[in-house]
C-alpha cells in the first residue's frame, strides 16, 4: 500500500494559467492504479499558483483578495475532478476531498479522509486554499503527505516531480549536478548544498524527511517516468530513496 504525491509540474503546464496536461496525468495514474494506493494527493502547478500569486495569498484576506481564495478553491476543483476522472476510468474508486473543507479556523479535521479509507474507497486530496474568514492560507500537497503518512502509515511515500531526484545541486541549473540515489544523514555536504536548493524543493525535502521519520520509505522519483515506481527497492530504481 502507497501514498503518492502527484506534483503539480508534472500534471499542469506551470507557466500558463490552468493548462491540464491530460497525457502526463493519464501515464502517470495508469501506473499508480496498479500500485495500491491508499491516499493519492496532487499539487496545484498553474491551477494553483498561477491565481495565489495574483491575489497575494497567502496572506490576510482583503475585500479584494477574498475573491481570488475562492477561485483558487475553484480552480483546484476543477483539476481534482479531471485527476479523480481519469482515476476512476483506471478502475480506482477516487473520491475528491477539498481541504478547504477539512479546515475548522484553527486546524485540520482529516477524518473523513480516514473514514473514506476504511469504505474502502481512495481519497483524493491536493494542495488548496483555506480560511477562517481572516486569514487566507494555502496548504501544500507536500504537507498533506506528511498526513496521509501519519493517517495510514503505508508501505511507501512516494512524491513524483519533474526531477530525477535529489541532487547535490539543482540540476536544471547546473548539468553536472550529482543524484544522491539514497540520502542518508552522513552525507554532510547536502546540508551546504540544502541553502541552495528553491524554497519549493527545500520544503519537499523537509516534508519527505518527516515522512521518513514516521519509519516510512520515501521516494522521490521522475514523474514523467512513472514506471519507474514498480522499481522502488530494486538494483535498478532510478530515483532518491530516503
Ligand atoms: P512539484 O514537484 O510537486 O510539481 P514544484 O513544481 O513546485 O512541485 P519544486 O518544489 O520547485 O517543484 O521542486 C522541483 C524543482 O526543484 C526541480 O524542477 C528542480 O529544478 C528544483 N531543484 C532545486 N534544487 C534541487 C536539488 N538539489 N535537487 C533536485 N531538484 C532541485
Ligand atoms: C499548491 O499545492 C496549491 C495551491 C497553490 C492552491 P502544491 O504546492 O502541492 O503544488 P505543486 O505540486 O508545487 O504544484
Amino acid at each position: 500500500m502507497i501514498v503518492v504525491k502527484i506534483g503539480g509540474s508534472l500534471i499542469t503546464d506551470k507557466r500558463r494559467y490552468r493548462t491540464f496536461r491530460r497525457s502526463a496525468a493519464e501515464k502517470i495514474i495508469s501506473v499508480i492504479s496498479g500500485e495500491n494506493p491508499a491516499i493519492i494527493v496532487h499539487g496545484g502547478g498553474s491551477f494553483g499558483h498561477i491565481a495565489s500569486k495574483r491575489y497575494e495569498l497567502p496572506g490576510p484576506l482583503t475585500e479584494r483578495n477574498a475573491i481570488g481564495g475562492a477561485l483558487v478553491k475553484n480552480d483546484m476543483a476543477d483539476l481534482n475532478n479531471r485527476i479523480v476522472s481519469i482515476l476512476i476510468r483506471h478502475g480506482i474508486r477516487a473520491v475528491g476531498i477539498s481541504p478547504f473543507t477539512l479546515f475548522n479556523g484553527d486546524t485540520m479535521d482529516y477524518s473523513p479522509v480516514t473514514r473514506t479509507v476504511k469504505s474502502g474507497f481512495v481519497p483524493v486530496i491536493y494542495g488548496d486554499f483555506y480560511t477562517d474568514g481572516k486569514y487566507g492560507g494555502i496548504i501544500s500537497g507536500d504537507d498533506l503527505m506528511i498526513e496521509a503518512c501519519r493517517l495510514e502509515k503505508p508501505e511507501k511515500a512516494i512524491f513524483l516531480s519533474d526531477v530525477d531526484g535529489v541532487f547535490d545541486r539543482d540540476p536544471k541549473k547546473y548539468r553536472n549536478a550529482k543524484l544522491i540515489s539514497k540520502y542518508e544523514k552522513h552525507e554532510l555536504n547536502f546540508n551546504t548544498v540544502k541553502n541552495d536548493v528553491t524554497g519549493g524543493m527545500d520544503r519537499k525535502f523537509r516534508s519527505m524527511l518527516q515522512c521518513r521519520a514516521l519509519g516510512i520509505k520515501t521516494y522521490l522519483i521522475n514523474g514523467n517516468y512513472p514506471e519507474r515506481m514498480r522499481d522502488t527497492g530494486s538494483e535498478n530504481f532510478m530515483g532518491t530513496e530516503f
